[in-house]
């Protein structure tokens, strides 16, 4: 018998806790626990009912089957997304029977890729479905007006009933069997009818747990759009995020015309990668060449800005970072960081006081990463420090320059992955000085305008002459 019990999920990070806590004990947020029901055949294994049989065309019998890893007809192919840069980001088209979460802020522009994919998808012949639980009909055919392509040729569904979407999608006489690709926009305004109250997390995660079914069991790839805010003040989606195959996150400024899809997880290939498009009148257009996106509008001799030149998976992007430290004045000095873990920021911070003499431990120290990329590669600790420096200096850093390298703990510079791409991303977008460690000095001797340090001693000398 299926036995319900509850577990609490963290609204802002997903974690699960067996009881409630006023803060989340993964994530030290607070007040962000909520209850949700998981019955024992549900839930983290994706929902296959202990009832049904299992997907695949072995799965007849009442008994689980085992089958050998390689059985004919499966790695059944992937589909295209139309996009190839959205293929490189999934790690190479659509899995077959895959469930992927797109996330991203309200407007972002999440209803608009999706749209374009499957339009994309729908061209080369394949079944697709649409569902929108948050627009109507006539919403949604203009935005595939605008965005052309056989757009307007879409199986639409607007219904808030995941049953609904299910049934539409279930393959029978008249459709060409199963769809390649389902599209649920959103999964906050879609609820199943035993998923308890509307909106819920215990809504959002029964419809992810069908949902799941439904891709295994017919080999749709199900998409679930999810609105998700900074301050997780939408219920969900982040609680799927270890139930899904694929998490896709779409970000940028909502005000400026750049987006970046990036997977942050991903069964089938490297979450490292991202796609950057621009928004334009008619939908959105791959950028070929994305290395210099984030590099617009910057200020010139600001100190306390400095460009890093990271590692997107294959992409070297450039990224400007801005600091800004000042004496604290009130109590306990304060540290802010957006876009930068803080806890390497800490690190970078002592190696700063220890190893170049810059002491900011009476100092608020307030450090953001431009244009609403995470970074998370280390080769781009030189160009903190740089920041952190030029603003304590009160010395800019000069616009033409990029730093690159890892920072270790007696302050030398490390080697740092791909240095060549690097390199050459900065001068392709017109730096004419990088700053790499000397470990690389033999192998990139041929790039014009590389130069090499050993320690960041020596960056900080530099800016205080
Ligand atoms: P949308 O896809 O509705 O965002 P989300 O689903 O993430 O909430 O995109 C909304 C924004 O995109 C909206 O402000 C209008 C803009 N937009 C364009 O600029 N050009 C276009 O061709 C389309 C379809 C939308
Ligand atoms: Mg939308």
């Amino acid at each position: 018998m299926a036995k319900a019990r509850t577990l609490f999920f963290c609204l802002d990070c997903g974690a699960e806790s067996v009881r409630w806590e006023g803060r989340c004990p993964s994530c030290g947020a607070w007040n962000t626990l909520a209850e949700a029901p998981v019955s024992s055949d549900s839930g983290r294994r994706g929902g296959q009912g202990r009832r049904r049989s299992p997907a695949g065309p072995a799965g007849s019998g009442e008994h689980p089957r085992a089958e050998p890893l390689g059985a004919p007809g499966d790695g059944a192919e992937r589909v295209p997304s139309g996009f190839e840069i959205v293929d490189r980001v999934l790690g190479g088209g659509l899995v077959p029977g895959s469930l992927l979460l797109l996330g991203g802020e309200p407007g972002i522009g999440k209803s608009t890729i999706l749209l374009q994919i499957a339009a994309r998808v729908q061209a080369t012949g394949r079944r697709v479905l649409y569902a929108s639980g948050e627009e109507s009909r006539d919403q949604v055919r203009l935005r595939a007006e605008r965005i052309g392509r056989g757009a307007m040729a879409l199986p639409f569904l607007a219904t808030s009933n995941l049953e609904d979407v299910l049934e539409a999608a279930e393959p029978d006489a008249s459709t060409s069997g199963a769809p390649a690709l389902l599209c649920i926009d959103s999964i906050q305004t879609l609820s199943t009818d035993d998923g308890g109250p509307q909106g819920g997390v215990s809504q959002v995660r029964a419809c992810a747990a069908r949902a799941q079914e439904f891709a295994k069991r017919t080999g749709t790839s199900v998409v679930l759009v999810g609105h998700v805010t900074k301050g997780g003040g939408l219920a969900g989606p982040r609680t799927l995020e270890h139930v899904v195959d694929v998490v896709l996150h779409f970000d940028g400024r909502r005000s400026g015309e750049f987006r970046l899809l990036r997977s942050t997880k991903n069964r089938f290939g490297s979450a490292e990668e991202v796609a950057a498009f621009r928004m334009t009148a008619s939908g959105l257009e791959p950028v070929a060449d994305p290395s210099a996106l984030f590099l617009d509008d910057r200020p010139a001799d600001a100190s306390g800005s400095a460009v890093a030149v990271a590692m997107h998976g294959s992409q070297a992007i450039l990224t400007e970072i801005q600091a800004l430290t000042a004496p604290a004045r009130y109590g306990s000095p304060q540290r802010m960081t957006t876009g930068f873990p803080s806890r390497r920021l800490a690190i970078l911070l002592a190696v700063l006081e220890r190893r170049a003499d810059i002491g900011l431990g009476d100092s608020d120290v307030f450090l953001s990463v431009v244009g609403g990329a995470r970074l998370t590669d280390p080769g781009a600790d030189l160009a903190v420090v740089a920041a952190l420096a030029s603003s304590h200096l009160d010395r800019p850093i000069g616009a033409g320059t990029a730093l690159v390298g890892e920072v270790g703990l007696s302050g030398e510079l490390r080697g740092v992955s791909r240095p060549e791409a690097r390199a050459q991303a900065a001068v392709r977008a017109g730096l004419g000085d990088v700053v790499l460690p000397g470990v690389h000095r033999q192998a990139l001797a041929g790039i014009r305008g590389v130069r090499f340090a050993d320690h960041v001693r020596e960056v900080v000398k530099e800016l205080s002459s």
